[in-house]
């Protein structure tokens, strides 16, 4: 293994999100809702939304440039793209698009897909990357742009969600290894309690040849089973993920879970011991932005100086597939 490639250190952070804002006002003229109980279910208050005009990877592109200054880089020091994505530009994937946006002619990109779970997955999964010494300096971007994919008429889900982009930079170092501490789970068996599912139809080609043709279906949640999976399983990852950094929950200095609901937020720091002052949270003015929200949220407390160089962030995504993962690291050094 490549010495240099041993340890991680996570330098810079960027997000995008669309200027059109949504409130809670608004949608109670689409749908029968209120914003009082959007406020008291969620703690919701708006969300941004991406225009007709612009694309997926448009906004990972901006996030990824912030991120990539931040660190003091430039597009062609990059080695690895990966884009945690539910909702590519295309099917077939977005980052190799993104690449191309950035002029990050010397990396190699791809898109993985794990729903919320997504950046926390994709964080990951650039650490083992870097750690076998493959690869030295990583962006890992979260985005989504769920609005394409809302029934706009149901109440259940078109509340909830948001878009946006955000971004990290991931490099070997040889200072301190700043990625303590990591865990990850999926569980098909519930899979169905959060869908964007494909729907086709069956087309005969020739006697005894049929396919499917058709197209992904909007949004469906069982909003109670999903809320009842995260309250107990994020306490637990995070738990695990404390027990391989070697910490406790009071050496935490930031609590940033996926941004799905404030009451979840409340409960899991409730559970972990994490007094409200650690824990920052950004629903009331983006919504739950998939992929995108764990890092949109830490480039706001980055930015406003919340988080310093040296603070210990303990983080969980968690959603469809059902997925759901931790990871505990140092901010910046
Ligand atoms: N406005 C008014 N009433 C509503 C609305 C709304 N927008 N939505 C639902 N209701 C109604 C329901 O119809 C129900 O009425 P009923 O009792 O007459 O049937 C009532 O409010 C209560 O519904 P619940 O679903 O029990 O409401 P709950 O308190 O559970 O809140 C919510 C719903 C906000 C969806 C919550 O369950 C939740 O946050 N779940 C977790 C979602 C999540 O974490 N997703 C993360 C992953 S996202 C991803 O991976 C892409």
């Amino acid at each position: 293994m490549n010495a240099l490639g041993a340890k991680i250190a996570i330098t810079g952070c960027g997000s995008s999100i669309p200027p059109q804002v949504i409130t809670n006002d608004d949608l109670s003229r689409l749908v029968d809702t209120s914003d009082e109980w959007i406020q008291t279910r969620t703690g919701i208050g708006r969300r941004h939304l991406a225009s007709p005009d612009t694309s997926l990877s448009d906004i990972s592109a901006q996030a990824a440039q912030e991120a990539i200054t931040m660190a003091g880089l430039t597009p062609r020091d990059i080695d690895l793209i990966i884009l945690a994505t539910s909702t590519p530009d295309d099917l077939f994937g977005s980052a190799a698009k993104v690449q191309h946006l950035l002029g990050a002619s010397n990396a190699v990109a791809f898109d993985l897909t794990a729903a919320c779970s997504g950046f926390v997955f994709a964080l990951i999964t650039a650490a083992q990357f870097i750690r076998t010494g493959v690869y030295q300096r990583v962006v890992v971007i979260g985005a989504d742009i769920l609005s394409r994919w809302m029934d706009w008429s149901d109440r259940n889900t078109c509340v909830l969600f948001g878009d946006g982009a955000g971004a990290v930079v991931c490099q070997a170092t040889l200072r301190e290894d700043c990625l303590l501490g990591f865990d990850m789970y999926s569980d098909g068996k519930q899979h169905h309690s959060l869908n964007l599912s494909y729907k086709g139809q069956q087309k005969t080609l020739k006697e005894k040849v049929n396919i499917s043709q058709g197209s992904y279906h909007p949004i469906t949640m069982n909003g109670r089973e999903v809320y009842r999976f995260a309250v107990v399983k994020v306490p637990e990852v995070i738990e695990r993920a404390l027990v391989r950094a070697g910490i406790s929950s009071e050496e935490i200095d930031w609590l940033i879970l996926h941004q799905a609901n404030q009451r979840i937020i409340h409960a899991v720091a409730q559970r972990l011991d994490i007094p409200s002052e650690k824990v920052i949270a950004n629903l009331e003015e983006c919504g739950n932005t998939s992929a995108a929200s764990i890092p949109i949220a830490l480039d706001e407390a980055v930015r406003d100086g919340r988080i310093k160089m040296g603070d210990i962030i303990a983080s969980s995504g968690f959603g469809a597939g059902l997925t759901w993962g931790a990871v505990i690291f140092r901010w910046g050094i």
